[in-house]
C-alpha cells in the first residue's frame, strides 16, 4: 500500500540533538560527534517495527535554506518536531514558530501527523508533559509526543514505532490515509 515513508525530523532550535537522535537510532549507540546534518538514509522495511521502508530526514538550519526545508516539508509523510526537556525556549518555538509554518505550508485535507519529541531525557529529573499536554490538546494535528534522550537510547525505538504508526494506523480525526496515496 505505502512505497515509502517519510519521516522528517525539523527543529525547534539548533542543538536540540536531531541528528544525535537519528544516529542513535541508526547505529544503537550514542555518537560523541556527528555532523549538522545526517545523510539521509532509508531503514528497510524487515528492520522496521511496522515493516514499511522508511527514509529518515534530518534538517539543519545552519546547512539548508528555508525553500529546502518547504520541500522536505511536503515530501513528508509524518514530521518529529524536537525539541529538548531541559530547554524551555525550544518548547515555546514549538507553538509560536514549527506548528504554524508546517500547517501553512501543507494541505488543509491532507495534513501530516505531527509527533512532539522531547530529547535529552537524561538531563532532567522532572518531564516536560505538564506543558505539552495543553499543546497536544490544543493541535489536533499532533498525532502523540514521547520524550527520549539519544545519549542513553531510551525510548529511541519506541519513537520510530510511534512515526510509523501515526502514519499507517492514524488515531487523529483529520487525517485521511486514503486521500495521500
Ligand atoms: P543542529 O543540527 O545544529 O540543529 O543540532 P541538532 O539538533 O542536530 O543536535 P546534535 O545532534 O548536533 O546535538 C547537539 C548536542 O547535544 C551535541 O553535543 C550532542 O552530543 C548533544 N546531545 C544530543 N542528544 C543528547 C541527549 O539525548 N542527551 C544529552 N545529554 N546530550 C545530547
Ligand atoms: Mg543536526
Amino acid at each position: 500500500k505505502y512505497l515509502d515513508l517519510i519521516l522528517l525530523l525539523v527543529i525547534v532550535r539548533t542543538k536540540v540533538g536531531k541528528t544525535s537522535l537519528i544516529m542513535s537510532l541508526v547505529s544503537e549507540e550514542f555518537p560523541d560527534e556527528v555532523p549538522l546534518r545526517a545523510e539521509e538514509i532509508t531503514i528497510p522495511a524487515d528492520v522496521t517495527p511496522e515493516r514499511v521502508p522508511t527514509h529518515i530526514v534530518d534538517y539543519s538550519e545552519a546547512e539548508q535554506s528555508e525553500e529546502q526545508l518547504y520541500q522536505e516539508i511536503s515530501k513528508a509523510n509524518v514530521i518529529c518536531i524536537v525539541y529538548s526537556v531541559n530547554n524551555k525556549k525550544s518548547i515555546e518555538k514549538v507553538t509560536s514558530h514549527w506548528i504554524p509554518l508546517i500547517n501553512d505550508r501543507t494541505d488543509k485535507d491532507s495534513r501530516v501527523p505531527l509527533i512532539l519529541v522531547g530529547n535529552k531525557s537524561d538531563l532532567v529529573e522532572h518531564s516536560s508533559m505538564e506543558t505539552i499536554l495543553p499543546i497536544m490538546n490544543q493541535y489536533q494535528d499532533i498525532e502523540t509526543c514521547v520524550e527520549c534522550s539519544a545519549k542513553n537510547l531510551k525510548n529511541i525505538s519506541e519513537l520510530f514505532y510511534y512515526a510509523q504508526k501515526a502514519v499507517l494506523h492514524p488515531t487523529g480525526p483529520l487525517y485521511c490515509p486514503e486521500e495521500k496515496e
